[in-house]
């Protein structure tokens, strides 16, 4: 595991997984690039993410929406008026600054830090100087749509991918044939003007994220439909197939398992991470839970990702502002609310009233509009219509490669047969998001037979996986190169594979050597590839 940014970040610029963005003119601050080895890692997370959220279930449809869209999906989600981090300047050397990270950015100075002057509300850790009031920065990027440059015209880089999912939400229903409870997902760039980006890729302005949108029934439909609502409480199997009768309590779990196992799948160990449970009063307004996926980086412990359970509120919202309904129709619902007689009716209407009116009151919202509207919502599910809940696991690509990428890493002590001592630094990547899965190499670079058979292999192997050719220097220094890249596997041609066809494979963690026919190597990778 790394210890520190230095080592890893120099590893990542010379061996090609990560540069400065525009790095000949000086680079641009929380903009950056992934070279050869980094954008095969990249597609590599983002494909495993997909097969394990998407084309590994039944129950989650794709999407890829635009990234500008229209402007007021920015006013319906809450952003446009609220997505601002607290902008302070030193009055002296005219820094700019987060106001919430003056300490972290004191801590990092560390001696070179000015002293905290006690004169200032915010004395600046670069001079000592007073900082302005802190004022709210909204963080997305600002952009005009078509040739006129008029306020009428600007649009915003979105800041995530999740709200196109609610505004597609009523077309990817009435096309994927699918029905609530059902999830769709996009991956995708997002952008955020971040007043100051630190810690290399992890907070970055330009950025990729993979989120899923799980839209799941409110728990009053799950009660008319089952008689029940399965809670945490009642201890569900959250391993098995999902189950019809699960509340909105046991889906948002069920989706922190989920993630934990994929997280756990592409190379990060579950003692690795911390499952942070946000405290009440951490968690958004419209928000019923929220977990964390914390790792500890190099620069500190840090949310990976996050699984949200956000009710019905980003639904509703667009329902507002675009007028147009983003009901759901539930024909079981309906069939079972039928089966109801008057008196059960009412009884339910008042169970529900009496919830939300706690709720409101609990929450300090107006309890008398709550027992109105908990009328509306529960006449609506009466008739099979409903506003879907959901739950958002919402991951960053880049935050996770660079978790995998100090996972992986390791500067190994070893000790040859002769006593002399040397570092092998290897990067322990998963063969499922490794850049290269195999390098082939001819044991002697001038024997025809061996190159021959060994591009053969090459060439078959290509079509399959990420593979690289490499005859240059001795047998030990191509492994060596191929550690540094996180190659699981390195095939050798030798004699003897003229002779029976029969190659060496050396296994990048344990160095291991085994001699295997092509048929035993592609079963044995296929295998470790698999999810
Ligand atoms: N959609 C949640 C996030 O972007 O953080």
């Amino acid at each position: 595991m790394a210890s520190s940014l230095d080592a890893l970040s120099a590893l990542c610029k010379r061996r090609g997984f990560i540069y400065h963005s525009s790095e000949i003119y000086g680079g641009m601050p929380g903009f950056w690039d992934y070279g050869p080895l980094g954008c095969e890692l990249k597609q590599n997370v983002k494909q495993a993410w997909w097969q394990f959220t998407v084309r590994g279930r039944e129950d989650v449809a794709g999407l890829d929406a635009t990234i500008i869209m229209h402007p007021k999906i920015w006013k319906a989600s809450g952003h446009l008026d609220t997505f601002a981090d607290p902008m302070t300047m030193c009055k002296q050397c005219k820094k700019l600054m987060r106001a919430d990270q003056i300490d972290d950015i004191r801590a990092e100075l560390g001696k070179k830090a000015a002293a905290v002057n006690p004169a200032f509300a915010l004395s600046c850790p670069h001079c000592g100087g007073e900082m302005t009031e802190p004022k709210p920065f909204n963080l997305m990027f600002k952009t005009v749509v078509g040739p006129i440059d008029d306020p009428s015209n600007v649009a915003y880089l979105r800041p995530e991918t999740a709200q196109a999912i609610f505004a597609q939400f009523q077309n990817v229903t009435a096309t994927s044939r699918m029905a609530v409870p059902y999830g769709i997902a996009q991956m995708g760039k997002s952008f955020r003007n971040e007043v100051t980006p630190r810690n290399y890729t992890f907070r970055s302005r330009e950025f990729e994220q993979m989120e899923l949108e799980f839209f799941i029934r409110p728990d009053e439909a799950v009660e008319i439909l089952h008689g029940h609502v399965v809670t945490l409480a009642d201890n569900p199997d959250l391993n098995g197939p999902v189950q019809d009768d699960w509340g909105w309590e046991v889906w948002h779990k069920y989706w922190v398992e989920q993630r934990k196992k994929f997280l756990n799948a592409v190379g990060l160990p579950t003692e690795h991470f911390v499952e942070y449970w946000q405290k009440p009063d951490e968690l958004a307004h419209y928000a019923r839970a929220c977990v964390d996926i914390e790792y500890d980086f190099p620069f500190g412990r840090q949310e990976l990702e996050g699984i949200a359970a956000r009710s019905d509120f980003d639904l509703s919202q667009h329902q507002k502002w675009s007028g147009e309904s983003q009901m759901v129709f539930d024909d079981p619902l309906k069939q079972a609310a039928k089966k109801m007689d008057d008196a059960a009716r009412a009884a339910f209407v008042e169970k529900t009233q009496k919830a939300w009116a706690e709720r409101a009151a609990a929450t300090g919202k107006d309890a008398v509009a709550a027992v109105a509207a908990a009328e509306k919502f529960c006449q609506n599910l009466f008739d099979g219509k409903y506003v879907p809940h959901v739950i958002e696991p919402s991951a960053g690509v880049d935050r996770l490669m660079l978790a995998l990428l100090c996972e992986a890493y390791e500067e190994q002590k070893l000790t040859d047969e002769k006593g002399k001592e040397d570092i092998r630094t290897v990067l322990h990547f998963s063969p499922k998001v490794a850049p290269v899965k195999v390098a082939i190499f001819p044991l002697i670079k001038k024997d025809p037979d061996q190159d021959r058979i060994a591009r053969d292999i090459f060439r078959k192997l290509q079509k399959k996986v990420n593979c690289q050719w490499d005859v240059s220097g001795a047998i030990g220094r191509r492994y060596r190169r191929q550690d540094e890249a996180g190659t699981p596997w390195c095939i050798t041609v030798d004699a003897q594979t003229v002779a029976d066809g029969t190659f060496t494979v050396r296994e990048r963690d344990s160095m291991e050597q085994k001699r295997m026919t092509y048929g035993e190597f592609l079963a044995m990778m296929y295998d470790a590839l698999e999810f």
